[in-house]
Parts: structure tokens; sequence; C-alpha cells
């Protein structure tokens, strides 16, 4: 089998995910406001399509003590953003440049 390249070069899922009940979950904690502005400054920078860079929703990645969470592959990075400045940073750090926002990660043993 030859060896494709990837469709997109880096894929960002946000969570979404509304809880009842009051367990820790992303929605009440902007995620829909992050996933909007990555989108938007993503598509602002040039950076969406086609061998580029895809954002999408996901609801519940299982990791929601660490929430809003946002994921990143291929690198597999999670990240713990607060606001808009962060989305904004993974952006043009990560998405464009290939370069892992470490201040932001989500700690290996935050779960569920
Ligand atoms: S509700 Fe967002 S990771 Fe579970």
């Amino acid at each position: 089998m030859e060896n494709q390249s990837p469709y997109y070069e880096r894929h960002i899922f946000f969570c979404l995910n509304q809880r009842e009940g009051g367990e820790a979950c992303c929605a009440p904690h902007g995620a829909q406001a992050a996933f909007d502005r990555c989108k938007s400054q993503a598509k602002a920078q040039g950076l969406l399509g086609a061998g580029k860079v895809r954002v999408n929703k996901a609801g519940c990645l299982d990791r929601c003590a660490g929430g809003p969470i946002a994921v990143v592959y291929p690198e597999g990075v999670w990240y713990s953003y607060v606001d808009q400045s962060d989305i904004d940073e993974i952006v043009e750090s990560h998405l464009r440049d290939g370069v892992v926002v470490e201040r932001l990660l989500t700690p290996p043993t935050v779960g569920r």
C-alpha cells in the first residue's frame, strides 16, 4: 500500500458536551464560543481546508474534569483552555506553526 499523506495536516476537536445534574462538563465553560473563535481565527489566517486544518465539534471526550477540553491530532495533544486569548494562541502556535502550547496542556492524569 502506498504511503498517503493525511487529508488534514491537523484536526482539532472541541468537546461541546452538556451534562445534566451538575456533573463536570465543557459546555458551561465557553466551549461553543471557543469553537467559534477557533474556526473564525483559523479561517481568517487561511489555515482551513484539505491538506491544512479542520476544526470540529465533538461530544464528550471523557476528560471532563479538565474541561473545557480540546484535542489536536495527529499529535494527540490535549488542551484545557480558559479564554479567547488561549484559543488564539493554540491557533497561531499549534495549528499554524506546529508548536505545542505547553502552558495549556491538560494534566496527564485528568480523566472524567
Ligand atoms: S464533557 Fe467535555 S470532555 Fe466530557
